[in-house]
Parts: structure tokens; sequence; C-alpha cells
């Protein structure tokens, strides 16, 4: 009754000469969803997005109470769900519940969060590190809170959109550069260094879509002779790249202490949620009482903090599963290439794109291998552009080779059916 009354009191909306603007039906982004949708619809594909996996999904997962082999997890090292982490987890759960409460600014926090952050910076050799609630969150804060309208934003162009709107948000100028062309990066600096105050370059180990990975090296040299500070996203590149899984200055013998800024997540190897900043010691200072996604936001639930310190520590006492991963990567990408499947630019790290060139092609075999029991993701416009759509596989240490061999073979009977929908029906318009 309450809420009739209130409903009365308000204008009819018909007459509201602003009506349409506040329809969220008519954003640009609902309108392109909608024809998506009814496109995939009038050919029959179901909608590969949202699948509720009823069980922990590493290698295999289950869905609709069926059984997959599965290439949709971040679970790198096949660690969620290890008996080690879950005992950590629980452990944590008993002693500090589930929750950090509020901000650690002022809630307080527990000695889990700095027993990971100190191990977190032991691992890329810096002075401190600091963990936040989300990884995309992290990147958008610390940016913002690092740099402001004098300053420049460098990026690689396939830089994640955390990065991107971390960069755009900043209110700093952002500009990027050819994907791994550090040579283009170098003319753009020398070209406008001069004309801001700080410059920050922005690369990732690993890169999420395609697999491949920087000259970090030619990187350190380009920013140390300009003058900028360099930061580098290890979201994939963590527990994948590298002899021992440590990372991308691993695999690009790189001193760790000549990157400024290094940033990870905690959902891929880590196997919980959140994100990290290691680095100096005034630099983590200054991110604790300046960054509002950690001084406005709650802290780590500690049970999460102890769920990716067990992991963080199994990645270096068991330096196997990394070479179980590389040996599994290695597999998928040289038999891909050798059915002539498009693996783009992936360089075979745990990482591998099909590259179909469009998104109906894409969701169509992401349907047609889900019917063998194969479960992998299609990527599509606008994540990549239209002509790079493509089904992403993530490989981890648990797959087998059967699995592995499983899938590529399924690839290489069904991608010539990827051209047209499930009812016969030409995709391409
Ligand atoms: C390169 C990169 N950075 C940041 C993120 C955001 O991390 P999270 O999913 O943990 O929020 C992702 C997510 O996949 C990523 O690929």
């Amino acid at each position: 009754m309450e809420a009739e009354r209130k409903a009365a009191r308000l204008p009819e909306r018909d007459s509201n000469p602003f009506a349409q603007s506040t329809d969220f039906g008519t954003l640009p982004g609902m309108q392109e969803l909608k024809l998506q949708r009814s496109a995939a619809e009038h050919i029959g594909l179901a909608n590969p997005f949202f699948r509720v996996h009823e069980a922990r999904a590493g290698a295999t997962t289950q869905i609709g109470g069926k059984s997959f082999i599965n290439f949709s997890s971040y679970d790198y090292l096949g660690l969620n769900g290890h008996p080690d982490v879950q005992a950590a987890t629980c452990e944590a759960v008993v002693r500090y519940g589930t929750s950090s409460s509020a901000s650690r600014l002022v809630a307080g926090e527990r000695p889990i969060h700095r027993e990971l952050e100190r191990e977190l910076a032991e691992h890329y050799g810096q002075e401190d590190a600091v963990v936040f609630v989300s990884g995309h969150g992290t990147n958008v804060t610390v940016i913002g809170a690092l740099l402001g309208p004098k300053d420049l934003v460098i990026h690689d162009s396939l830089a994640h959109n955390s990065i991107v709107l971390g960069a755009t948000l900043s209110g700093a100028a952002r500009r990027s550069f050819p994907h791994n062309d550090h040579r283009a990066l170098d003319r753009i600096l020398a070209s406008c260094r001069a004309q801001y105050e700080r410059v920050l370059v922005i690369v990732e180990g690993l890169y999420s879509m395609d697999g491949d990975s920087p000259d970090l090296a030619a990187i350190v040299e380009i920013k140390a002779r300009h003058g900028a500070w360099l930061m580098v996203d290890e979201a994939h590149g963590l527990g994948v790249l590298g002899a021992t899984g440590l990372g991308s200055f691993e695999s690009c013998g790189v001193e760790p202490r000549d990157v400024d800024i290094w940033m990870g997540t905690m959902s891929k190897t880590l196997s919980g949620c959140g994100g990290y900043i290691a680095g100096c010691q005034t630099l983590i200072e200054y991110l604790k009482c300046m960054s509002g996604g950690f001084i406005y936001s709650v802290g780590l639930s500690p049970p999460l903090a102890a769920t990716s310190l067990a992991c963080l520590r199994l990645l270096h006492r068991e330096p196997e599963r990394v070479r179980r991963l590389q040996r599994n990567s290695a597999l998928f990408w040289t038999q891909a290439k050798a059915r002539k499947l498009d693996v783009g630019l992936s360089c075979g790290s745990a990482v591998v794109p099909v590259v179909l060139g469009s998104s109906l092609a894409a969701v169509t075999l992401s349907q047609l291998m889900f019917d063998r029991g194969i479960n992998v993701q299609p990527i599509i416009h606008p994540a990549v552009p239209e002509r790079n759509a493509r089904l992403r596989f993530f490989l981890s240490a648990e797959h087998s080779p059967e699995q592995i061999m499983t899938a590529v073979q399924a690839l290489s009977e069904l991608r010539n059916q990827a051209g047209k929908g499930p009812s016969g029906l030409a995709l391409t318009t």
C-alpha cells in the first residue's frame, strides 16, 4: 500500500520529455546485446555465457548433471581445492570468520593479510606489497591514485579493460602503442616525454586474450632511459611463465627490482580473489593511504588471503606443477598448429586462442564442442575485434594428454561446421 501511495505521487512517465533517456533499454550497449541475442536465437544457438557449474571447475567440470573436459578455468596449476589450500582457508574461517568487516585502515587488519603481503613482496624481490579486494579494481584504483591531468599513461594496444579504464578515469593523457612493439613505445616516449610530469608505461606479462608476452628486458631499458615508471600486470604470468613459474621476470631474465610496480590478481594461479601490488616501501605506503579502492573498500576476506597464501607457497614448493602446465600448453599448441588451426599470436603458454574470424563462428564452434562434452568459451566482439573472434583455451597442469588430444581432434573435425549454424544456415551475412 505504502509503495502504491508513493508511486501515485510521481508524475506520469509519458509526460516527461526525458522519459526515453531514463529507460535502461535505450542504452546503446543494450541495443547491441538485443541484436546479438535475437541473431543467435534465430539460428538456434544457446547462450554460452553464465553456465552453471555444479562442481569445482578445473580440468573437468559438471554442467547440467553432465561431465565436461574444461578449458575455461584460470586454475593454471590445479590448486583450487588442493587439500593444503582447503585446510588453510578453513582454519582462517574458524579463526577470523569470513569478513574483514570494514576497511583495514579503520577497522584494522589480520595477521594473514600481512603474511600474504610479505610473501608477495619477497616473490618480486620488493620491499612491500598490498592486497586489494578486486584484481580489476586494483588496476583502476592504483592507476587513478598515481596519475593525474599533468601525466601520461602509455599502454599496450591489447591492454586489459581494467588498465584502459584506470588510465581513462585517472584524468591523465592516454596513448597506446602497437601490440608488443617496444620500438614504437620508445618513439612515443622520445616524442612526448617532456610534455608530461609523470609517465607510466603498462604492459602485461602474458596477454590474456592472445597468450603472448612482451620483451620485458627491452621495455625496462626504455622506461629507465626516458624516466618513466613501469607497471607489469602479471595476472596471467604468475605460475605460468619462467622455468619455475615465477612469472615474466623469470622468463625474460629481468631483475624484478627494475620494474617499479608489479601488479597481479589472486583469481588465477592463486585460486582466490583480489589483486596485489608489489613495489618499494614508499609506493605501498602511498597506496595504503591514497588509493580509494583500498581506503574506502573492505579489506580482503581473511579466508581468501589464506587461500592465496597457501597457493603461493605451493607454487614455490611444487615447481613440477609448472612443468606439467608447460608440457600441456606446448602439446595443445603444437597439435593445434599441426592441424592448421589458427592459434593467433600465442606462444603456447597456458592461453591459446583458436581464431575463427567471426563472433557467430566462435559461438557456433563453442556449442558444437559443448555437445561433444568439451567446455570452451567463445570470445566475441567487443572483447576482441570481430575478425579476431575466437575460442580461448586455458590449459591446466591437471589436464591429461588424452583430454588435450580429444579437444584438438574435435576442433579439427568441427571447425568446418563453424561457418554454418547448427541448422545449416550460413552465419556470415
Ligand atoms: C590482465 C588482467 N588484469 C586484470 C584482471 C582482473 O582481474 P580479476 O578478474 O581478478 O578481477 C584480469 C582478469 O582476467 C586480467 O586478465
